[in-house]
């Protein structure tokens, strides 16, 4: 028996030690592959994601490199919305003009004649005066301020709709005030402005000044209601970095109702849920 099993064992032997010998040593990765494997990783990941851009890919993955806390989805809608770049480049006209879908930020513009259709005045008992919204937002903000009056709350519009050149005369002289980089965070350049959309309103209640809204009791109810109205905080605290401007308590934004409601449950900003779940 042993003598049949010896030259068996020597062949397997010889066998394994020529593999062992005489196999082909594997190539060190070179510092380049490695990069790209682990780029082609991490680009197939975040390509499950309905709002991934192939065209942003290399954006994705810069940005991705100097923001390694933020998840993916952060990655992604951060690049949609522009903000790997600085403020007011590449630049797009804003699209969905005349629905209540309407993005305008620092990347996102409305032109020099933009004008909304159905821009209509708000009456006095609704505002300070020379008021104009769309009038779909206007109807909204109407039943609001009744609805709010029928709890002794007084919510008023102080500006809602205003026009290129307005706008530009209003960040001329914040220019001339503060400098361009504080006006550029609580004032948007002429064609960057929500309120040229005609579905932006800021609010006080006639008392207290609007920087201040927050202290109000008219706030903590816009707070709990103004989703039922189709409005949103276009400007929340906390997320500046996203918006591009400082904390507005008083400044609101027509959505529609629909979308107003999943915003307030997401947490999200309308730039970020836009990117998310509108932009297509
Ligand atoms: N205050 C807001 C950002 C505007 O100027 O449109
Ligand atoms: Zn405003």
């Amino acid at each position: 028996m042993k003598k049949v099993f010896l030259p068996f064992a020597i062949i397997f032997l010889l066998l394994f030690l020529s593999l062992f010998l005489f196999s082909k040593p594997k190539e060190e990765e070179t510092k380049e592959e490695k990069k790209e494997k682990i780029e082609k990783k991490q680009e197939n990941t975040m390509k499950k994601y309905s709002f991934y851009k192939s065209e942003n890919e290399s954006r994705y993955l810069a940005y991705k490199q100097k923001n390694k806390t933020l998840s993916e989805e952060d990655i992604i809608v951060r690049v949609n919305i522009g903000l790997d770049q600085p403020y007011y480049t590449n630049t797009q006209e804003a699209p969905l003009l005349n629905t209540p879908y309407t993005l305008v930020n620092k990347y996102y513009y409305l032109r020099e004649d933009f004008l909304p259709d159905n821009l209509e005045e708000l009456s006095e008992e609704y505002s300070k005066g020379g008021i104009y919204l769309v009038k779909e937002a206007r109807d909204a903000f109407v039943n609001l301020v009744i609805d709010a009056k029928k709890e002794n709350l007084t919510i008023r519009a102080i500006s809602a709709y205003r026009g290129y050149t307005y706008q530009e005369n209003l960040y001329h002289n914040y220019v001339l005030q503060d400098g361009i980089e504080l006006a550029d965070t609580y004032s948007a350049r002429p064609g960057f402005s929500d309120h040229q959309t005609g579905l932006a309103v800021d609010i006080d209640n006639a008392v207290v000044n609007y920087n201040n809204f927050d202290t109000t009791k008219e706030f903590t109810w816009m707070m709990e209601h103004m989703e039922d109205y189709g409005f949103i905080l276009r400007y929340p605290k906390g997320k500046e970095n996203i918006t591009g401007y400082r904390y507005e308590s008083w400044h609101y934004r027509y959505v529609g109702c629909d979308i107003a409601k999943k915003i307030k449950a997401s947490g999200l900003t309308f730039d970020e849920y836009y990117m998310k779940y509108i932009d297509s």
